[in-house]
């Protein structure tokens, strides 16, 4: 199938503003609209059977991994491990055979992920691939598939993909609290009619490019930046970093920002922005103590929040990005369409080769 780019001049701009159809295609193969319920998916799969879950990936697909994480314990009450595929597959991790091990990637063809599956053949009770590409080795040697169906993807960067695998993780760990009696019925519905409206809320966030683009002009002479997050922002601060250095060639890293004190703040100074992933929801409050002693320290704060977070920061230093509200524990996909837009901006500013970054590949089948 040949893609083109539209009207946009990058791959990575078209499949940033894919993202509202790409989630509405994933959402419906996963959730019954009408009733607000998970349609069948995984039916093989009983969580309430499995004593563990492993989620195996590499580059984005592992910062969703380390996303569904949270969810996983937090709607499943479910101990979860998120493994770097290039490290797990030399591991002699410890395994019951009840677990149920779950293979994040967009090609299906990364070399390491594909070799951690193999790895766990026979070992553990459920092996699950959640890929854009149905007919790919990982999907092909895994028992079971979810799809993230959001199209082809060209630019190297990931970006709808990572959005639609989030959705599919989403799904899956609504489905494991259900299973293990965790996630009611009621739950059920308020948890999938809050992520159905994600598609909606994109589109209201890919609105606000301009201010975005004001957001990357800010970055753009930056030698390195800091991302922060709390709860399941913190590895979308991760992934929002990796983002900036795949296409932009800065410095960039993700912390938890309750962990800035321990190392990261001895980085800061007016020449390290410091964009800060604030949705108001019960870490708000702490990121505020935490973005204070970066201010104290002259660091120059980019808040993203939301209308609520945004009230509550009229006292406090640094510029504000206002989103629309989004569910507490769906926040993350909405802010990681702010962060690829930081990323691209940044980019497309330097002159950098956007959709074909130095050094890096699409996907990656050696070891
Ligand atoms: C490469 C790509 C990344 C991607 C990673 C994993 O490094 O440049 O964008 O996240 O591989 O790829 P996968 O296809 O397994 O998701």
């Amino acid at each position: 199938m040949s893609v083109d780019k539209g009207p946009y001049q990058h791959f990575m701009a078209k499949e940033i503003h894919e993202q509202p159809d790409s989630l509405r295609r994933a959402l419906l193969g996963l959730v019954d609209h009408h009733s607000c319920k998970l349609k069948p998916f995984l039916e093989e799969i009983d969580f309430a059977g499995v004593d563990r879950v492993l989620l195996v990936a590499c580059g984005t697909a592992h910062y969703a991994c380390h996303i569904a994480k949270y969810w996983l314990e937090d709607f499943a009450g479910l101990p979860v491990e998120v493994e770097i595929a290039s490290e797990f597959r030399y591991r002699n991790v410890a395994l019951s055979g009840r677990e149920i091990a779950i293979f994040v990637s967009q090609s299906g063809e990364t070399a390491d992920t594909l070799a951690a599956l193999n790895h766990l053949r026979n070992r553990v009770a459920h092996r699950v691939a959640v890929v854009n590409v149905p007919t790919s080795s990982i999907a092909r040697e895994a028992e079971h598939i979810v799809e993230i169906q959001a199209g082809p993807e060209i630019g190297v960067a990931s970006t709808k993909a990572f959005t639609g695998q989030l959705i599919c993780l989403a799904a899956l760990a609504v489905k494991a609290g259900l299973q293990r009696g965790t996630v009611s019925q009621a739950d059920e519905q308020n948890l999938l009619s809050n992520l159905t409206m994600l598609p909606r809320q994109i589109t209201e966030i890919l609105a606000l490019d301009g201010a975005i683009q004001a957001v990357a002009k800010d970055l753009v002479d930056a030698g390195d930046v800091l991302f922060l997050g709390r709860g399941v922002m913190y590895p979308l601060a991760l992934e929002a970093a990796l983002k900036l250095k795949e296409i932009s060639y800065i410095h960039a890293e993700g912390y938890a920002a309750g962990e800035l004190k321990h190392g990261p703040i001895a980085l800061i100074d007016q020449s390290v922005p410091v964009v800060v992933f604030a949705p108001s929801d019960e870490h708000f409050e702490k990121l505020v103590s935490n973005g204070k002693e970066v201010a104290a320290r002259g660091g120059r704060l980019i808040w993203v929040t939301d209308p609520k977070g945004a009230s509550k920061l009229k006292d406090v230093e640094g510029s504000v990005l206002k989103v629309p509200e989004a569910w507490d524990a769906w926040a993350p996909i909405a802010h990681a369409v702010v962060a690829q837009l930081i990323a691209y901006h940044v980019a497309v500013l330097k002159g950098t080769d956007v959709d074909q970054p130095r050094n890096l590949a699409k996907s990656v089948t050696v070891e």
